[in-house]
């Protein structure tokens, strides 16, 4: 995710440029970077944050013109640095570009590119994206919106960009597919916005334009507004709305808490870790970080997979994953005890380290004890540059975007999204898996998030079961096989925002000690999908009934055996036992959400904690 902001009118763009830019800050703060138009184009940008940006054009000399538009970036392909900053320019020096989102096909069109004698001073898809609108707006002698029409029917990915034209000054060219983009409508067309939302705006002006996907707009000072459809460059009638949310509203998606937004982007951020890595129904996955370290995969001797929290909760998963798709052994261990605990390591060890933040203190002095040890080290970050990501030797980015809860949510289900992918090629090339099977499981991924969103339904019939356990001291969280560390997770999410007491438990560890807890004051949230030891986790819930404790139990659609004897249901869609962690641990988020919410816990940023550990 990142962050664009334009404005074209007769103020004086800067200030609300750079403004705008601060509200959308949530949306990534890699870098940033601003071009307004006054006598001539001027372009600013810099790593780092947009009071950075600020500080580089604090002598003013810069800051004139009454056009222009600004990006903060959330990097996803070239590392944060001033290079890699948008806006990006085309070859000519005419063209002006910023965007969000990612372009899938970007490395096949900057080779054709190249072919035609551009050259590119950065890493980003975005600067191939400015020259290829570059090169079609030569070929085709046409004007820039033209160009960008044509252009963005040759690209495969999600955009939200905004492009301007030095030799046409008076005009923003927008498109969307996949990133947003909201466009405030001026008195009288006098003057107009441009933003990934409406904060950036919404002191200006109520009215606004929401482009739809494969949709662009060429906006001209003193103009009506035109919207044409990308596929065909066919005119739509604008549809403005009126503005209802505040400015705080706006910048949390319209959801209380950024925790809540961060929930529900679940899918989309899905979608965009598998975007042009699962291509299902070719039968093909493209992870290059794997791709390019077959044989150390192939040939190790065991996975080690190092973490803290939440993202230690999706290395158990993958532990399941990577054992029962290729075959392969995994040891998952606290990076906090793994780094002083002197471990025996071989150069046939693969150390994986799992990390949204990718600034742990124990997960990167882990793989810097792994790499002196000479193990292969492999990153699983969610920030792009980031120390752990920069110190391992390989990796895959997922790309949640930024994460602003503190209770991580996006990044465990996008972790164990990166973790199922890496899996299943490494079974695929070992041979471990039937075709069939491959073929099934990367079916079945790519159905995943539209069974999150539909999930996500249920909202209020969860919000009604926290209602009954708000009040409660001590809970318990119980699973098996795939579900055991959703269960461990689903109690991590609890305690951290509400402080309620909170254990998980491999379901058949009951009888081994902490069935003794069990009393009518002591809920207990079983995972009991229709998969693995169904009917095992059955008697564990009969158990516990029999010592009149509460059951919330997580089933299968359409169960209707733990219903019988369960205190309160709550279905998720039917999927392959593998994947049922990314659907399993949705109830359990959005029961913790609301149970703290319902206790006036400060949810995004509970007592005591930090968004990374960065300290021992
Ligand atoms: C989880 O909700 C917590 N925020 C915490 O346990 C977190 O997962 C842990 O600190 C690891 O952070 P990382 O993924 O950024 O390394």
């Amino acid at each position: 995710m990142c962050g664009i902001a334009g404005y074209i009118g007769y103020r004086d763009a800067y200030p609300i440029v750079i403004k705008g830019l601060q509200r959308l800050e949530y949306r990534g703060y890699d870098s940033a970077g601003i071009l307004l138009f006054d006598k001539d184009v001027s372009i600013s940008k810099t790593k780092g944050k947009v009071s950075d940006l600020e500080a580089i054009m604090i002598n003013g000399i810069f800051k004139k013109g009454s056009i222009g538009f600004g990006h903060t970036r959330w990097a996803t392909h070239g590392v944060p640095n001033n290079v890699n900053s948008h806006p990006h320019v085309s070859n000519s020096g005419e063209l002006v570009i910023i965007h969000n989102g990612i372009i899938e096909n970007y490395d096949a069109i900057k080779k054709e590119l190249i072919k035609r004698g551009y050259t590119f001073q950065s890493d980003t898809d975005t600067e191939v994206l400015v020259n290829l609108i570059e090169e079609v707006k030569k070929t085709h002698d046409c004007k820039l919106g033209k160009a960008v029409q044509i252009a963005l029917n040759q690209v495969i990915g999600a955009y939200a960009i905004a492009v301007f034209d030095k030799a046409k000054p008076d005009e923003i060219i927008v498109a969307k597919l996949g990133s947003p983009i909201a466009i405030g409508i001026g008195k009288e067309n006098k003057e107009f916005f441009v933003a990934s939302d409406a904060s950036p705006f919404i002191e200006y002006t109520k009215d606004a334009i929401y482009l739809e996907d494969e949709e662009m707009a060429i906006i001209r000072k003193n103009k009506e507004i035109k919207i044409r459809k990308i596929k065909d460059d066919s005119l739509i009638t604008p549809q403005v709305q009126e503005l209802k949310m505040n400015l705080e509203q706006i910048e949390k998606g319209g959801y209380d808490h950024f925790m809540l937004k961060e929930i529900h982007e679940q899918p989309n951020a899905i979608t965009d870790t598998y975007r042009g890595r699962l291509i299902a129904d070719q039968g093909i996955i493209r992870l290059s970080g794997v791709d390019n370290n077959l044989e150390k995969f192939t040939n190790a001797n065991r996975i080690i997979i190092v973490a803290c929290g939440t993202s230690w909760h999706a290395g158990l998963v993958a532990e399941y994953l990577f054992e029962d798709f290729a075959r392969i052994p995994v040891e998952v261990e606290y990076a906090s005890e793994f780094r002083y605990r002197n471990p025996i390591l071989t150069e046939k060890d693969i150390v994986i380290a799992i990390s949204q933040s990718g600034e742990t203190a124990d997960t990167l002095a882990a793989i810097k004890l792994a790499k002196e040890k000479g193990a292969f080290v492999y990153g699983v970050c969610n920030v792009v540059g980031s120390s752990i990501a920069r110190e391992s030797d390989a990796g895959s980015y997922t790309h949640a975007g930024p994460e602003i809860g503190v209770a991580s949510t996006k990044a465990f289900t996008t972790q164990i999204t990166v973790l199922s992918l890496m899996a299943l090629r490494l079974a695929n090339v070992k041979g471990t898996m039937s075709s069939s099977k491959y073929h099934m499981y990367l079916q079945e991924l790519e159905l995943i998030p539209q069974k999150i969103a539909s999930l996500l339904k249920i909202d209020d019939h969860i919000k009604e079961i926290a209602k009954t356990y708000l009040l409660s001291n001590n809970c318990l969280y119980l699973g098996r096989g795939f579900n055991f560390p959703v269960a461990l997770e689903g109690a991590l999410k609890l305690k951290e925002i509400s402080y309620i007491h909170a254990e998980g438990y491999p379901a058949a560890e009951m009888k081994h000690g902490p069935i003794a807890l069990i009393d009518d004051r002591m809920p207990v949230f079983v995972i009991a999908i229709n998969k693995g030891h169904y009917e095992k986790v059955v008697s564990n819930i009969q158990e516990i009934k029999s010592r009149k404790g509460k059951i919330i139990a997580v089933v299968t659609e359409g169960d209707t055996q733990v219903k019988e004897i369960a205190d309160h249901v709550i279905e998720i869609p039917e999927t392959e036992e593998a994947f049922t962690p990314l659907l399993t641990t949705i109830p359990l988020q959005l029961l913790s959400y609301h149970i703290a919410v319902m206790r006036n816990c400060n949810v995004d940023q509970p007592r005591n904690l930090a968004k990374s550990v960065t300290v021992e």
